[in-house]
């Protein structure tokens, strides 16, 4: 097998990948059926080897809100590297990097006038636990239940879900969860006055894309100033007008202590986060000459990092991005609600902007529920799995189920989808729902899928 070329033939390239990266990742894209190369990814659509197209509803975690491969951001990219400027010395002060982070201090607005830069959301939620605790002097940190926030070790201890976390212990000590949307518990938790800061998601995406009240998310940032802690919103997902505004803490009419942004700031081209947060947090962290760089990362304020959330930045505004993708997000749910109605699993479709979570439930008939049971028990996520994989294979849509909640598809597009596109995805779903409830061949599919799971575990 040859190593020494940079664009090996698909299958070599698959075999190394299985022998020096993750054989399981390869192993569950086959169980899935989606083990597909792809060549060419623009806008929201990506182009498989095999001549298949195939259209973007997942946007890679809501990464890639202006499409993929934009030609601005692209050539933004490029122009950088002809430029030849430097990259990341370390030793210099980053032009960039000051400009874009006055650039998202200015669209978040509120008390959120300095930007730490990171190049990934774990890093962000890492520097948000070193940050509170520095500015509070407290050791505490509190998260909500089904929370997201990263596989890194502090992001890791402010989630619920076991699956994450088991076996990496022990987590940070002094951190606590509340349920998500119980105000009663967070006031009577913060009124402890022991944490740092409750950090929570404004809409949890993987928990199932549950929307708080706005009553909620105003009474917890009050509980937080009232006893002392900082409130911190981790909008990984739903910043850069993937809700509609800039952050989803304006939908709200938030003003958060700090901010975790990633994915969509870099345009899905380069790695990059930030927190944005409040000159007395910065000023209790970066306290002294001596403390200049008490908290830092080596790439984090490299050049093509940079240019590319300038680039996206820009897109996003001269495109319009966020009034767009909520014009559109409303018609998708609406066109989907209608096209779903009746269908007996299918409990909600909910959203805000181009984020929308269709919820499936239990069907009642004995006729689908002993398969769907029965399913569920060899899995949790086989449904939502099955129902990934028909609307990837049948229909060529991307889509993924909520990773801590398999009930739930997540449905993001890139902002820039089509009418036409959001058509074809409703038809798409609308025919798998359909063969759902008609029992036979999604079950029988659902069965070949459970005993592949079977033969590779
Ligand atoms: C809400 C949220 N926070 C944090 C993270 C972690 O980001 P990263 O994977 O860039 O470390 C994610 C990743 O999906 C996320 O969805």
């Amino acid at each position: 097998m040859a190593t020494s070329s940079s664009s090996v033939r698909t299958d070599d390239a698959i075999k190394l990948y299985e022998r020096f990266v993750n054989p399981q990742w390869v192993r569950l894209l086959d169980v899935l059926r989606m083990n597909v190369s792809y060549d060419r990814c623009v806008g929201c659509e990506l182009r498989t080897t095999d001549g298949r197209r195939i259209l973007d509803f997942n946007s890679g975690y809501c990464v890639h809100n202006a499409g993929h491969n934009h030609p601005r951001i692209r050539s933004a990219l490029k122009a950088e590297l002809d430029g030849e400027r430097p990259a990341m010395l370390q030793s210099n002060v980053p032009d960039l990097a000051g400009e874009l982070a006055a650039r998202l201090c200015e669209r978040a607005g509120g008390r959120l006038t300095k930007a730490f830069f990171a190049s990934s959301g774990s890093e962000g939620v890492e520097t948000v636990i070193k940050f509170a605790r520095a500015h509070t002097g407290r050791t505490g940190m509190l998260s909500a239940r089904g929370s997201f926030h990263g596989l890194t070790c502090g992001a890791l201890s402010l989630m619920s879900d076991g699956f994450w976390k088991d076996g990496f212990g022990p987590m940070l000590p002094d951190t606590e969860l509340v349920a998500f949307g119980d105000i009663d518990e967070l006031s009577a938790r913060l009124a402890s006055r022991r944490f740092a800061a409750f950090v929570v998601e404004p809409i949890q995406v993987e928990g199932g894309l549950k929307i708080p009240t706005r009553e909620y998310m105003r009474q917890a940032q009050e509980l937080c100033r009232r006893h002392g802690t900082l409130f911190v919103l981790d909008e990984v997902q739903t910043a850069f007008c993937r809700c509609g505004p800039f952050l989803a803490a304006h939908i709200f009419g938030l003003e958060p202590d700090m901010v975790v942004l990633a994915k969509a700031l870099s345009g899905g081209l380069v790695p990059a986060g930030a927190v944005l947060m409040s000159q007395a947090i910065f000023d209790s962290v970066y306290s002294s000459f001596r403390r200049a760089i008490v908290h830092t990362s080596t790439y984090s304020e490299n050049a093509l990092a940079m240019r590319a959330g300038l680039a996206s930045l820009d897109v996003l505004e001269d495109e319009r991005l966020g009034e767009r993708g909520a014009r559109m997000g409303d018609e998708l749910r609406r066109r989907l609600s209608e096209r779903l109605a009746g269908f007996e699993m299918v409990r909600e479709v909910r959203g805000v902007g181009m984020l929308t979570g269709v919820e499936f439930q239990s069907p009642r008939r004995l006729r689908l529920r002993v398969p769907f049971e029965a399913f569920a028990r060899i899995h949790p996520a086989m449904f939502g799995q099955v129902l990934v994989m028909r609307l990837f294979r049948d229909h060529g849509m991307l889509t993924q189920i909520c990773g801590n909640d398999f009930m739930v598809l997540k449905v993001a597009p890139p902002l820039i989808v089509s009418e036409e596109q959001l058509d074809q995805f409703v038809a798409a779903i609308g025919a798998v729902v359909k063969l759902m409830h008609g029992g036979g061949g999604f079950w029988s599919e659902a069965l070949g899928m459970a005993r592949r799971v079977i033969g590779s575990i």
